[in-house]
């Protein structure tokens, strides 16, 4: 058994991201994995940066929800992030996260934080994968989100797209077989952990 923390970073109601979530989490399940959730937007957690925050040192108390947020990922085997893309990128919430949860001292400068064996992103998308490969937005957001915001923070990495949600109105039946498929495949990726 492993431990696993997902942030989900979706205002909520019947979309397709919590779709995801529910794949993923049946998967964690049918594996017997325990896990917990920071949903980010039924916490109401906040996102910006407060002053106080930017001028803290190492050494300084961080705020309770990031601390609460830290626990819940040094506790954590695997950390995954479900989220859909915005405008070539995670939510301003998520991004906000990062600005606080990473906190000097615990994340960088130095990096007293515990890695995670895996860090796992799975993010819903408008286009397909073709699409965003060949607008150089899909390297974009890996190189942000793998390469610069986990960097060395977990020992392996995984950046996957579930792509062609557009689809959904403009193609319903191809949609259906899309979805599916994603769908089969996030399950799959909570199991096999
Ligand atoms: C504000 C906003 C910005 C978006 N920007 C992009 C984008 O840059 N690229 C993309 O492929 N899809 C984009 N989309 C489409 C979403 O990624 C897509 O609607 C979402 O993944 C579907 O998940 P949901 O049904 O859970 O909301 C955007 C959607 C919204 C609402």
């Amino acid at each position: 058994m492993i431990n696993v923390h997902v942030i989900y970073a979706h205002p909520g109601g019947h979309g397709f991201t919590g779709e995801v979530l529910d794949a993923f989490r049946e998967g964690l399940a049918e594996a017997g994995h325990a896990y917990t959730v920071s949903d980010l937007y039924r916490m109401g957690f906040r996102p910006d940066l407060s002053r106080a925050e930017l001028e803290r040192r190492d050494g300084d108390p961080v705020p309770e929800d990031v601390a609460a947020e830290q626990a819940r990922l040094d506790a954590a085997d695997v950390w995954v992030f479900v989220y859909p893309v915005w405008w070539a990128d995670c939510p301003a919430l998520l991004k906000g996260w990062f600005d606080r949860v990473w906190s000097v001292g615990w994340a960088y400068k130095p990096m007293r934080l515990r890695p995670a064996r895996t860090a796992l992103v799975l993010c819903t998308a408008g286009y397909d994968v073709a699409e965003l490969e060949a607008s150089g937005v899909h390297q974009a957001m890996r190189t942000a989100m793998i390469t610069d915001r986990i960097g060395g923070r977990a020992e392996r990495s995984e950046f996957v797209v579930l792509g062609g949600s557009t689809l959904r109105g403009d193609d319903p039946r191809r949609w259906a077989e899309v979805r599916a498929e994603h769908l089969r495949r996030v399950r799959e990726l909570g199991r096999a952990l």
